[in-house]
């Protein structure tokens, strides 16, 4: 098969999520077997680009990973190498540098004819420049979210949704027992997929998520009158991003030398104490947090995975450049990675997923 491309770059950007391993393996495998090319892992995103920590991956190297969480390359979700950052100036403000060159340098040295780019909207961000400078880069889209703009779905997502499925199930028994309302907060930033998805599965009493901001009045009055029907207690999956109507996003912490400065976190709990205050009914929180991140892929995780870093080695062979590889209508597909960059994509107010809820008496929060 004709192709000019001999050293493959390979990176992981932002946060991890179950299925990247199983993308590295079959990039690696799929240019090594089919290519006779030679992969080389770059540590920890964009930093070990900046910093020039590359080492080769062999077949070896990838064995055995399809089922293991995590990255073996490492990540990092601090590091974008158009705005890296250098330290405080004298008022305590950061200080931020251009080092494009610098990975333009390392990708040089190590003579990289093109890159593979595993990672969400923040990750695309940071490869476009690098693609606009003339380095060959073929993106697969990564994160547990799901928020990935163009394509219809991204591997640890699914993982994730069960996950988050499980401690909703769980949590029916002891919200019985006590009858008590249980809120469980979920990740997903600006996006109520994993809330939407985990919630559906799990026959969750009110979902609440970022996209539908939520009237507590509304909530308090159904939890009630569940309380009084007979059911003596109520499910609520909640999103990190969800908001009252009149309110704002929970911030857990703002760091301005990130390229994605807030982190959400709080509103679970912010939830449960008014609605015990508001109605008398006790109320509890879990948060999920890291744990829907973590762990095993799912199958049908690592079969996506395994499409998505087949397809992109494949694409780069092709001759494609700077594209994007996407899921659509169950069809593998590409687009132009900065479609991507910087973008989310969130639950439509009109996805059948929220009238199917809906149509099982599933509360939202809002008045519909
Ligand atoms: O984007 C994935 C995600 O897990 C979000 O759901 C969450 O808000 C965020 O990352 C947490 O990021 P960090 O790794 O910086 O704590």
């Amino acid at each position: 098969m004709p192709t000019t491309i001999q050293r493959v770059g390979v990176l992981t950007g932002g946060g991890d999520c179950p299925g990247i391993n199983a993308v590295i393996r079959a990039v690696t495998k799929t240019a090594i077997y089919r290519y006779k090319a030679r992969v080389f892992g770059i540590e920890d995103g964009f930093l070990g680009l900046v910093e020039n920590r590359i080492g080769e991956l062999t077949s070896m190297h990838v064995s055995g990973i399809l089922t293991r969480g995590g990255t073996i390359l490492g990540t990092n979700n601090r590091c974008n190498p158009t705005r890296y950052y250098t330290g405080d100036d004298k008022d305590g403000k950061p200080i931020f540098t251009n080092v494009i060159d610098r990975c333009l340098e390392t990708i040089e040295a190590n003579r990289l004819d093109a890159l593979i780019v595993i990672g969400g909207d923040g990750t695309m961000s940071c490869a476009a420049p690098i693609a606009e400078a003339g380095v060959d880069c073929i993106a697969v889209p990564k994160t547990i979210d799901n928020d990935v703009v163009g394509t219809d779905i991204t591997f640890g997502f699914l993982t994730a949704v069960s996950t988050a499925t499980d401690a909703l199930d769980r949590l029916h028994s002891t919200a019985m027992s006590h009858h008590r309302v249980m809120v469980c907060e979920v990740m997903g930033r600006n996006a109520g997929w994993i809330a939407l998805h985990a919630g559906l599965a799990s026959g969750s009493d009110v979902i609440l998520i970022p996209e539908i901001p939520y009237r507590i009045e509304t909530i308090c009055e159904f939890v009630e009158r569940r309380m009084h029907r007979g059911w003596g207690f109520s499910i609520i999956a909640c999103a990190e991003g969800a908001r009252a109507v009149d309110g704002q996003q929970v911030v857990a912490d703002v760091d301005p030398t990130k390229p994605e400065p807030v982190r959400l976190g709080g509103v679970g709990q912010c939830l449960a104490q008014e609605i015990a205050q508001r109605t008398q009914i006790e109320a509890r929180t879990t948060v999920l947090g890291y744990i829907q991140r973590s762990g095993t892929p799912t199958a049908a995780d690592r079969v996506l995975a395994t499409q998505f870093g087949h397809h992109a080695v494949e694409l780069m062979m092709s001759g494609a450049r700077n594209r994007m590889v996407v899921m659509r209508d169950g069809q593998l597909g590409d687009i132009d990675l900065r479609c991507a960059a910087g973008k989310q994509r969130l639950v439509s107010l009109d996805d059948p997923l929220l009238a199917a809820a809906r149509a099982v008496r599933t509360c939202f929060g809002d008045n519909a």
